[in-house]
């Protein structure tokens, strides 16, 4: 029975619950569900329904058709990010930078903050992680001493808003949204509860100050420490930082933002001083030894509105016992499963007795279906043994019924290509028409296939 004045919130999803159970009717999680006391409103619902009249009465409408100027913009100066967030951080926004425990967030934030200061920003560093002799010594290691950042250690939510409103700064950014705790609240730091309340709050002071909030957000496997997820709704945008264990590279992705596209990437390689852009990331994820092996193909991929390039490698080998293994590392093991169906179906050959592998180098995830051909083709290539042409790079899609389809921005691909001084292309036929490379076109995947088998360039 719910006691009178207790709601229960879920530690996962964030849904709220009259009475409590073990497991959350909205998301099925076991034990999540904590009690929150309603005498303060929970933060983020909406304030009681005022009387139908007054509510009439004080609302306007207006009409589309008004000429509204584009935001103004806070340029950090770390131009993979200004890129990402849609040219520059919009003051009066809110801004959530989610990531796993270790990836470099503090770092890139760090290096954003000092960077918007040396171009004139005011600008505030809250760190609830870290002693400020652990930021300033970070920040003398990156070479960033100079910048005028103002840097604060506190989790207490009530002092950071107190210091914010008072200081007028441009920007914020607060190291991490899961450390900032009210004492209003009963619920522990960390919780959904905690985590919600702190978030609704510096969104607000955002906007009211016109300040350019950026929230660190932890992403934890484990339910204990509240994920971004309950705060994703509340900001403006959302930016994912990642990297693959064991490589340099890191890569900034757009996961919503309402001030510019969503589909762009920043790249990032991290060093002993900090973060380093990487302006040409096709570069870095090629492999550059030289010679190309059998079972390696280059991809000629789009990220947000940057082509990149990137090598595709297969290995096919005979498999040693009963279950053949299938392992793929950067693409989807869904699609590799369709490729090789299509392969086997359309163009005769056989993976039943094979071990398949297939890796994206340099740590890239590529979920485009423009991939379809280059996996293929690499895939083919170490199946017959035979090496694609040196300066050669692949796009297209595969259909089930074993066409090669036409994909999106076709000729930017192939500028990039030509630029990193490839001078072919497999790709679809319609492709034919591009001047800047020469191109094998197909149709039907059979027809790359026998290409790659005869070496038929
Ligand atoms: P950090 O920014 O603290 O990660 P997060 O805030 O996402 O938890 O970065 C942590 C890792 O980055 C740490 O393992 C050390 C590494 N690092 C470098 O390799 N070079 C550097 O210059 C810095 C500052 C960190
Ligand atoms: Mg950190």
């Amino acid at each position: 029975m719910a006691r009178d004045g207790a709601i229960y919130a879920c530690q996962s999803c964030g849904g709220v619950q009259s009475k409590w159970s073990g497991q959350c009717p909205a998301c099925g999680a076991w034990n999540t569900l904590v009690e929150e006391q309603t005498s303060a409103r929970p933060p983020g619902a909406l304030a009681p329904a005022r009387s139908a009249k007054s509510r009439g009465a004080g609302l306007a409408f207006e009409t589309l058709d008004v000429e509204t100027p584009a935001p103004p913009r806070i340029i950090t100066g770390v131009s993979e990010f200004d890129r990402v967030c849609g040219g520059g951080v919009v003051p009066g926004s809110a801004l959530l930078l989610a990531g796993d425990p270790g990836v470099g967030k503090s770092t890139l934030l760090l290096q954003v903050a000092a960077h918007a200061s040396l171009n004139g920003a005011k600008v505030a560093y809250v760190s609830g992680e870290e002693a400020i002799e652990q930021v300033r010594a970070r920040a003398q290691r990156m070479g960033l001493a100079q910048a005028t950042v103002q840097l604060a250690a506190e989790t207490s939510l009530r002092l950071v808003v107190e210091g914010v409103k008072s200081g007028d700064f441009d920007l914020v950014v607060i190291d991490s949204i899961q450390t900032m705790w009210s004492d209003q609240l009963e619920a522990g730091p960390g919780s959904v509860t905690q985590v919600r309340a702190a978030a609704g709050e510096l969104v607000r002071l955002a906007k009211k100050k016109r300040i350019a909030m950026i929230l660190v957000g932890h992403v934890t496997k484990d339910g204990q420490i509240a994920g971004p997820r309950v705060v994703e709704h509340m900001v403006d945008a959302v930016l994912s930082f990642e990297g693959e264990r064991g490589y340099p590279f890191r890569i900034l992705r757009g996961a919503k933002n309402r001030f510019g596209a969503t589909d762009e990437i920043g790249v990032f390689e991290m060093g002993d001083q900090g973060l380093r852009e990487v302006a040409n990331p096709s570069a870095l994820f090629l492999n550059d030894t030289g010679e190309r092996a059998a079972g390696a193909a280059v991809f000629a991929g789009l990220e947000g509105s940057r082509p990149v390039l990137v090598e595709f490698q297969a290995l096919v080998a005979p498999s040693a016992y009963g279950t053949p293994r299938r392992a793929v590392v950067g693409w989807d093991t869904g699609r590799l499963a369709m490729v090789l169906a299509v392969l086997e179906a359309r163009c005769g050959m056989s993976f039943g007795d094979r071990d398949v592998y297939l890796n994206v180098a340099g740590g890239l995830r590529i979920s485009e279906p423009a991939a379809d051909l280059a996996a293929a083709a690499a895939l083919a290539s170490s199946f017959v043994d035979r090496p694609l042409p040196q300066d050669c790079v692949v796009f297209g899609e595969v259909s089930l019924s074993g066409d090669v389809r036409p994909v999106s921005r076709m000729e930017g691909r192939q500028k990039e290509a030509a630029k990193l001084g490839f001078a072919s292309a497999l790709a679809p036929r319609l492709a034919a028409d591009s001047a800047t490379l020469a191109v094998h076109g197909v149709t039907r995947l059979s027809e790359a296939i026998d290409r790659i088998a005869r070496g038929d360039w």
